[in-house]
């Protein structure tokens, strides 16, 4: 196959299956976003949190949101039986909880919400209430994509009472809050040019 790449842009070849694909990592590394934490009840009812950015806004009639969860997760089999899962989009002072909802985990590990405020949702999944706000969803089909699954969820109720203020924001592999954009340009992107250049 020809491949059409315009006069003075060098083409980056994809490395594609089998391969880790750094390229593509790296590129999706830039795509800045929120940080979540999809919550939900393995089959015995013990709570799960999974810190997630694949997350998107769907439709909104009916209100769609969808996750993509890895498949190797030790969250990933719950989605397929519970009756609801969350989505707490973190506030910038709950980095903790990010780290916390990270971690590797095994099938049977289970989350301890304790550490934070939190309340239960429509189907028992426990919401984290300083977060910046949540929505709390009934499973509404799951697809197949790749190594994840994307799992589309429909809004039954949008958390009140949550108490964050700025949202947790996630890119160049780093965690950031966000801030104003004066002039075309802000502290944070000459921070974050800095890091690159050191
Ligand atoms: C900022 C951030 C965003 C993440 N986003 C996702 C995501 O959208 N979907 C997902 O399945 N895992 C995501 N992860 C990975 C999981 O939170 C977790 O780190 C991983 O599943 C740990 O398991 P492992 O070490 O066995 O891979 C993200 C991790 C971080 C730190």
């Amino acid at each position: 196959m020809v491949e059409k790449v315009p006069a003075g842009v060098s083409a980056v070849p994809y490395r594609g299956r089998g391969e880790r694909a750094p390229e593509f990592r790296d590129a999706m590394a830039r795509l800045g976003g929120g940080v979540a934490v999809l919550s939900v009840l393995d089959p015995v009812g013990r709570d799960c949190g999974l810190t997630v950015t694949a997350v998107s806004s769907v439709s909104l009639e009916p209100a769609l949101v969808l996750v993509c969860v890895k498949k190797d997760g030790f969250i990933h089999d719950a989605l397929f039986v519970a009756d609801g899962w969350s989505l707490t989009f973190l506030a910038v002072g709950q980095v903790d909880a990010a780290h916390y909802f990270s971690r590797s985990r095994y099938p049977g590990d289970r989350d301890d919400f304790s550490t934070w405020d939190y309340r239960r949702a429509h189907a028992g999944e426990p919401v984290l209430t300083g977060g910046v706000a949540a929505v709390e969803c009934e499973p509404h089909e799951l697809v197949d994509a790749g190594d994840h699954t994307i799992a589309l969820g429909r809004v039954v109720r949008v958390t009140p009472g949550m108490t964050g203020s700025a949202p947790l924001l996630h890119v160049d592999r780093a965690y950031i809050a966000p801030g104003p954009i004066v002039d075309g340009t802000t502290d944070a992107s000459d921070a974050s040019e800095q890091s690159r250049s050191a």
